[in-house]
């Protein structure tokens, strides 16, 4: 018997030559594939499919999986092992990373700088000549910790209960520093001066060798979450020895530095009417206030935006609807690739539960007017429990804001512009988000700001002289307000969970 097996990637293209019995969950997480619960076999969200050779089916995926999908070749990827050569379909797992080219004023500098958005899943890393601001390279790339948790409860309880905090720091360091170096090997001319990151809290932490304990229970407030500044010694990084990597500050519970570099790239904190940045997410961050002082909240909205935890869900790739509009009493859909529907995501649910709202398919209390799925396109469906899962995140994000708002002294009318950062904020429809009562905004005061921890993090790359003063003043008029503490937000949570009558 041979001692290695071949696995096909599709529509990858790319052939892997394994030892038999590699587990799957080692191979795929390379290709995009996650594991959202850290492969323990309790979320389904590994979903592959197998298109010839034989994965046997373990009692997880019997509990986890319909006897339809198994007999169609749904595996999780979690449970198998290489033991035959395979097929295997991974096309849901296609990632469109989402990057950044705002044009933005700067000081020129000698030598080069990178900035960092290290996300919960993914990473974009952008090298910049520091006397042009051109950016010279980009790199994209999946989070190699996300093979211990989707999420970053899951990241924290990986790292606390499974004692894996110092696997995830020295696996996200040395991806990071592998980004860096293949960044640089594209020039080399100049001498790089620069690191900036920013993340959430607790990629910041898991980076800057902080522990993430505090943030594993109540108040969930880190003990400290300052700017952390490196050298690329400290790091096991060969760079430049003159070279400074800095991690810059969060602000206060969940809300990161992704945050605060949000705030510097929409100049929330220079503006003189009211605004807010929104970041909608499995952990949905809200920033609300202006040149005088600011208040920022996190609330845990659920993995819906993200198409997880939805029966047919699936990230915004091919096959995933990602728009529904009404027709002749009925809904057409917009299928990316424009190829058979396969599932559906993020902005595809928002539209479908608008337009089912109008059509008088689901009731403003969520339920539905027949009380079965409704079809949307080939196979795929909503069912009631999806419904659900959107009521909990859009509710959490608008209870948030109503909060935030009513704490600052001001109502929605009173914000001049709503900001939303990150990709699913640049792609979702307004007027669909306003129908749901996500966004209950006129769409002219809505702008999307694509990837503001980017470009907050760009800014920052040529800020280093000022960097500490600016943060610590920028801190001292952010208020972080813990809404699982405000006796009014589980009020306004279950309100806002309701559907808008019209
Ligand atoms: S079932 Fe959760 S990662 Fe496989």
């Amino acid at each position: 018997m041979r001692e290695t097996v071949r696995i096909e990637l599709l529509p990858l293209g790319k052939a892997l030559e394994v030892g038999r019995g590699a587990p799957l969950q080692d191979l795929l997480f390379a290709h995009g594939v996650e594991f959202p619960c850290g492969g323990r076999g309790r979320c389904k969200g590994c979903k592959i499919k197998v298109l010839s050779g034989s994965l046997p089916i373990s009692d997880e995926e019997k509990v986890r999986l319909s006897a339809a999908e198994l007999a169609e070749g749904w595996r999780l990827a979690c449970r198998g092992s290489a033991e035959t050569d395979l097929r295997i379909d991974l096309a849901q797992w296609e990632a469109t990373i989402l990057t950044d080219d705002t044009v933005f004023a700067f000081t020129p500098q000698d030598g080069l700088g990178i900035a960092i958005d290290l996300g919960t899943t993914t990473i974009v890393a952008q090298l910049l000549d520091l006397r042009t601001g051109r950016v010279l390279a980009v790199r994209t790339a999946l989070n190699r910790q996300a093979q211990h948790g989707a999420d970053i409860m899951s990241r924290v309880e990986y790292a606390v209960a499974s004692h894996g905090q110092a696997q995830l720091e020295r696996l996200i360091r040395a991806q990071i520093g592998e980004l860096v170096q293949e960044l640089l090997d594209v020039s080399a001319a100049q001498e790089l001066k620069h690191v900036v990151l920013v993340g959430n809290t607790v990629m910041h932490h898991l980076f800057c060798g902080l522990s993430v304990e505090p943030l594993s229970h109540y108040p969930f407030e880190p003990e400290h979450d300052g700017l952390c500044a490196f050298t690329a010694d400290q790091l096991g990084w060969s760079l430049a020895p003159a070279a400074s990597v800095r991690f810059l500050p969060c602000l206060g519970g969940f809300v990161g530095s992704d945050i605060l570099a949000g705030i510097l790239a929409t100049n929330l904190d220079q503006s003189e009417e009211l605004a807010a940045l929104v970041d909608l997410g499995t952990n949905g961050e809200i920033v609300v206030g202006n040149r005088e002082r600011l208040l920022c909240a996190s609330t845990a909205a659920g993995p819906a935006f993200e198409g997880a935890r939805i029966w047919m869900g699936m990230r915004a790739a091919t096959g995933a609807i990602s728009e529904v509009r009404m027709e002749n009493g009925g809904v057409r859909c917009h299928v990316l690739g424009n190829g058979p529907a396969r599932g559906i995501c993020g902005s595809g649910l928002v539209d479908a539960v608008a337009a089912a709202l109008e059509l008088g398919w689901v009731k403003p209390n969520g339920r539905l007017a027949n009380g079965s799925d409704f079809n949307l396109a080939g196979p795929v469906k909503l069912s009631q429990t999806d419904i659900r899962e959107l009521q909990l995140a859009k509710g959490a994000i608008a209870a948030g804001l109503e909060v935030l708002l009513k704490q600052w002294g001001a109502t929605k009318a009173d914000l001049s512009r709503v900001y939303l950062a990150g990709a699913f904020g640049n792609y979702i429809n307004h007027t669909s988000a306003r129908r749901i009562g996500l966004l209950d905004f006129s769409p002219e005061k809505v702008q999307p700001a694509g990837n503001t921890a980017l470009l907050g993090a760009k800014l920052a790359l040529f800020n280093s002289q000022a960097d500490d003063a600016q943060y610590r003043e920028l801190r001292r008029k952010t208020r972080h307000v813990s809404l699982h503490e405000d006796p009014e937000f589980q009020q306004t949570y279950v309100e806002q969970m309701a559907f808008p009558a019209t």
